[in-house]
């Protein structure tokens, strides 16, 4: 094809695109105008749909966690921050002297989740020195992916379930940046410690509860000091602690 027969070809594809309305309509649905958009909406879609396998008990929970740690290392950071709207979110962040402020998200814009997603969603975010303290999960599987800043992130396997303490096994101890995850289940590295090592730091959390019908305990946090007595296998005997004591020593 010459340029000018090509010129004319395209300038006739483009009369019968218009006259079908079909350009007005993709602009219109913001379709050309940010492909990338649309790419994180759509691993969004494969996010709910993985979390939706895991509650349909079509999945192992550690098989989850490796999916979604797939998942999470395939994100590209620059749509997600875009997607959750971070800069407006940021902004409105008031930082609590311990611990860590939880920042709700909403995804009900996002196209294919219109209908409510299947998992929680959260960010959490602190200053320098602050952390997500201590704590573990009954009936939960969790994710979370750094979003801004540098993290020292601690994991512990809950061995056993005693009275006053768990026993509790060293499993992650290392820097997290951003990009980089970890995740929880009743079976694997279901104790986290994430403490900010930048002026700020930012992470992006999910979580699916109640997905486990063997564990009849709440999902909700359990409180833990890993810094207790080690025994002579390698375990430390962390001491079950209330809220407060957790945050005023590691918050
Ligand atoms: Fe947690």
């Amino acid at each position: 094809m010459t340029l000018a027969t090509r010129r004319t070809f395209n300038a006739q594809l483009l009369g019968s695109l218009m006259s079908f309305g079909l350009i007005e309509t993709l602009c219109r649905n913001d379709l050309l105008a940010d492909p990338a958009k649309a790419t994180v909406q759509k691993w969004m879609v494969e996010l709910n749909e993985l979390c939706q396998s895991l509650k349909g008990k079509k999945l192992k929970d550690v098989d989850f966690q490796a999916k979604l740690e797939e998942l999470y290392k395939r994100v590209d950071l620059n749509e997600l921050i875009q997607l959750v709207d971070f800069d407006r979110l940021s902004k409105s962040i008031r930082y609590p002297d311990k611990g860590a402020a939880s920042v709700g998200i909403d995804l009900s814009k996002v196209e294919g989740l219109s209908r409510g997603v299947s998992f929680g969603k959260q960010i959490f975010a602190m200053r320098k020195g602050r952390s997500i303290v201590p704590h573990g999960h009954d009936n939960m599987c969790t994710g979370f992916v750094v979003l801004k800043g540098d993290f020292s992130g601690k994991h512990y396997d809950r061995v056993e379930d005693n009275a006053d303490h768990y026993l509790i096994k060293p499993t992650i101890d290392r820097t997290f940046k951003p990009g980089e995850c970890s995740t929880i289940s009743d079976t694997k590295d279901n104790v986290h410690w994430f403490k900010a090592e930048s002026e700020y730091g930012f992470v992006f959390n999910i979580h699916v509860m109640g997905y486990n019908p063997e564990n009849k305990k709440n999902s909700s946090r359990v409180y833990v000091d890993p810094e207790g007595e080690k025994t002579a296998g390698g375990l430390i005997v962390a001491k079950k602690i209330s809220s407060a004591e957790c945050h005023r020593k590691y918050g």
